[in-house]
């Protein structure tokens, strides 16, 4: 990644009223539809409690009575939030470095010319432990880095279980699963920070994309909406239930269950006074493990596999050398 400033900074020390030239992105579809109901969700809800008796699960949804105590999960969103607003001074040295993605930063910017997105991440491998970079977790200040080692910990068995149940499901021999996602399993975390902007329409806050992993599973930060998915060729907003959390099918999902589960392509808007502030934890095989349709699956199906396999490490080692494009990286996988 190319070394990119901070938006949180250039909004809060510039007042600026016009967008940067590098940000200014208006070809993308603004149109936004949201259910004007207001109360129900327009994604569907998976009862974490209910899980078992349930017979199927939609590409992107909302997940309760997941398990894990909303104190702690306030918490976590509080710290969050304090860390984006650290001085610049303690930020700096989780500065992205160039040709690293983790850090901070933006993610997938492979060239100075390439338009930015309206935000700030900080991007960092968790799990497995010897895979975390000494100058970034083990760095990160106390109750921050507990809390975070708490909230992977409890985040990563739901995933493990949300992918189980996906796979028993789709009737794929169990052991296809498990030794894809054994403790080996990798697991990183995004945290987003997209300041208000004075022209929220020549910007994007995160860039369409589906995520090149098998579940993600995302905490709204605060209250304010942003996030939309694209549904039937339109863009929705997500609406967050309070205390639930996003669920995300991803590309690797895709490739698993041979097209069965479609990952969801979604994008991020910002608006003009509030700041918005997510946290996305993302799931995906040991970099040692294969990334391929399930072959138990395929059989039943009697279909051809219809993605090539790949190695975790590879797989990934081919998506950060490339930008950040809708579905791109998974149709190349065909
Ligand atoms: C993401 O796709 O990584 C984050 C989405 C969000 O900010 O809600
Ligand atoms: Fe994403």
């Amino acid at each position: 990644s190319i070394i990119v400033p901070s938006v949180q900074e250039m909004v809060k020390e510039k007042m600026i009223t016009t967008v940067p030239p590098r940000y200014v992105q208006p070809d993308q579809d603004k149109s936004g539809v949201t259910d004007d109901s207001g109360l129900i969700p327009n994604i569907p809800i998976i009862d974490m409690k209910r899980l078992c008796s349930s017979t199927a699960m939609d590409a992107d949804s909302e997940l309760v009575n997941h398990g894990i105590d909303p104190c702690f999960l306030d918490q976590t969103k509080l710290e969050i939030h304090d860390f984006f607003n650290l001085p610049m001074e303690e930020k700096k040295m989780f500065w992205q470095q160039p040709d690293e993605m983790e850090g901070f930063g933006q993610a997938f910017v492979l060239s100075e010319d390439q338009k930015l997105d309206w935000a700030d991440i900080f991007f960092f491998i968790i799990q497995p432990a010897q895979l975390r970079k000494p100058h970034l977790f083990p760095k990160l200040p106390l109750p921050f880095r507990d809390t975070l080692e708490m909230y992977s910990a409890k985040v990563k068995s739901i995933a493990k279980i949300l992918i189980a149940k996906m796979g028993e499901v789709l009737k794929i021999k169990p052991e296809e699963i498990e030794e894809r996602f054994a403790d080996d399993m990798f697991q990183s975390m995004r945290m987003n920070y997209y300041p208000p902007c004075p022209e929220p329409h020549q910007v994007i806050g995160l860039t369409p994309h589906s995520d090149a992993v098998a579940l993600t599973i995302l905490l709204q930060v605060n209250e304010v909406e942003g996030l939309q998915i694209k549904k039937d060729g339109k863009w929705v907003f997500v609406k967050p239930l309070p205390n639930a959390f996003i669920v995300n099918v991803g590309d690797v999902l895709e490739i698993i269950t041979n097209g069965i589960y479609k990952s969801i392509e979604h994008r991020v808007v910002v608006n003009s006074e509030k700041e918005r502030l997510s946290f996305a934890t993302f799931h995906n095989p040991g970099l040692n493990k294969e990334i391929s349709p399930a072959k138990s699956l395929v059989e039943k199906q009697k279909k051809c596999a219809k993605f090539k396999s790949l190695i975790t490490k590879d797989y990934l080692k081919g998506l950060f050398s490339r930008e950040l494009y809708g579905k791109a990286y998974l149709d190349a996988m065909r």
